[in-house]
């Protein structure tokens, strides 16, 4: 069982989605003390301290960070799961020139509310990790893009810049080193698009979030054309705890190949939703009994890792351990860690007819087959779930996707895709029981 008294619970009333609670990122919080001051008294900016040889000691070279982060096994929080330290070795050392580091705080996938916590309620742990990211990949400007529905989080956010500026811990010589460093907040416009690495970058630039073609990657041509670096707020978070404390008692923390802690927002039919910072490779049930179990009913299905992850049956999800590999060999993703519960009276036609709509709406338009599959998976499924569908419809449901996924210029596809094929594949029953009686299998059909 999960030793709780390492979890500092912070109050309900301070946190925009539930409870947040975790031994790291989220330790000590309780929804006031986000300033530099409270930061600094619960070990803060030492990390960069120890970096920059600021604390007496030898200071570390950038190789020296990179080669702590890649021992860590972090790998990155937006979703892909990439390993993080292997991601920076990417970028030129020696380019002459500009390079730059973005924060994707875009957080757009349903279900996730982790990023938009952190930035709240400890901003300045993602300062420092950027801060620590920049002098490993020998970048000077770095941005952070921060979804553009949550204005107060970005006032935060401006906040916390302007007191890490007065205190030296960004700008010019950096605690007396050579190291100099600026940091900017970039409001996003809200576009799920602008999540996807080089959609955001051209939003950056003040162009339509719409991705590039890849490669060439962002390592090599990124912001304004330039070598970049991309990881999500969380992963950035990660990195002061792994310097203070070394790469290899990180990956202690958690499970070989799935080093550290991971945030999980738990939302759905459960008690007590909330973001819940554990070791991965927890028990799934463990963070269940942490979000206050299952609401409502018993438990039918998870979606594991926001919305694009396919869905997994209750007896599936039950013999997981919430880690990359466990979740990944159930048949779907970690994610980005939105754990949508799903109890008995949930009917999967009319969920999936929420996301495929989502997705439609979302798709940038500009590969024919997301712009144009999405829209059909959207009425396929509405057909379905209003009692107009034909038995033929599933299997085309599944075609559909299956010709969608792997031919758009950014995963958005598969990610519509994804959600479609996994409701087939487990929860066929109720589409076939929506074709006959024309209703919902699932009672209420909530
Ligand atoms: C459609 C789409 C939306 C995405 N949205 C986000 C997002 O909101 N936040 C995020 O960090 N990554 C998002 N990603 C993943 C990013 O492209 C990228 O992989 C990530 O920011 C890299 O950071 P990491 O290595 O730290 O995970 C999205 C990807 C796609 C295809």
């Amino acid at each position: 069982m999960l030793d709780l008294s390492k979890f500092q619970a912070s109050g309900r009333e301070t946190c925009f989605h539930g409870r947040h609670i975790g031994p790291q990122i989220y330790a000590g919080l309780d929804g006031r003390n986000w300033h530099l001051a409270d930061y600094e008294a619960r070990g803060g900016y030492q990390a960069l301290r120890k970096v920059l040889g600021a604390d007496g000691g030898a200071g570390m070279t950038p190789e020296q960070v990179i080669a702590e982060v890649k021992a860590s096994g972090l790998r990155g929080r937006g979703g892909a799961g990439f390993p993080t330290g292997l991601k920076w070795s990417f970028m030129p050392q020696k380019f002459a020139g500009a390079k730059y580091l973005v924060c994707n705080s875009d957080e757009g996938e349903p279900g996730t509310c982790k990023d938009r916590d952190i930035l709240a309620y400890n901003p300045h742990i993602v300062i420092e990790g950027m801060a620590i990211a920049a002098y490993a990949m020998g970048v000077a400007v770095a941005y952070n893009y921060i979804h553009g529905e949550i204005f107060e989080v970005y006032e935060r956010f401006e906040q916390a810049l302007d007191e890490a500026r007065a205190a030296g811990f960004l700008g010019e010589r950096i605690l007396g080193s050579g190291f100099n460093f600026q940091l900017h907040a970039h409001h996003g416009f809200g576009a799920y698009i602008c999540g996807e690495e080089t959609g955001l970058l051209e939003s950056v630039e003040g162009k339509k979030g719409q991705p590039r073609y890849k490669p060439p990657f962002p390592a090599s041509f990124g912001l304004y054309g330039k070598p970049t670096t991309i990881n999500n707020t969380e992963t950035f978070a990660a990195v002061p705890w792994i310097i203070r404390h070394g790469g290899p008692a990180y990956l202690e923390v958690g499970k070989p190949n799935n080093g550290g802690t991971k945030i999980f927002s738990v939302v759905g039919d459960v008690n007590e939703p909330g973001n819940f910072e554990i070791p991965l490779g927890t028990p799934f049930s463990e963070l269940l009994a942490l979000a206050g179990g299952v609401k409502g009913g018993a438990l039918k299905a998870v979606i594991p890792g926001g919305s694009s992850s396919p869905v997994l049956p209750a007896a599936v999800m039950m013999d997981c351990t919430m880690d990359y590999d466990s979740i990944a060999k159930a048949g779907s993703m970690l994610g980005s860690g939105a754990v949508i519960v799903m109890n008995d009276t949930r009917c999967m036609v009319k969920s999936l007819l929420r996301l495929s709509y989502f997705y439609q709406h979302e798709s940038c338009g500009q590969c024919t087959p997301c712009r144009e599959g999405t829209g059909w998976l959207w009425r396929l499924v509405d057909r379905i779930e209003h009692g107009r569908g034909r038995m033929e419809d599933i299997a085309l449901l599944d075609t559909v996707a299956e010709s969608i996924m792997g031919r758009t210029i950014c995963a958005l596809g598969d990610a519509a895709a994804m959600p479609v094929r996994g409701m087939i594949k487990h929860f066929r029953d109720e589409f076939v029981h929506h074709v006959e009686h024309k209703r919902c299998v699932a009672g209420a059909g909530a």
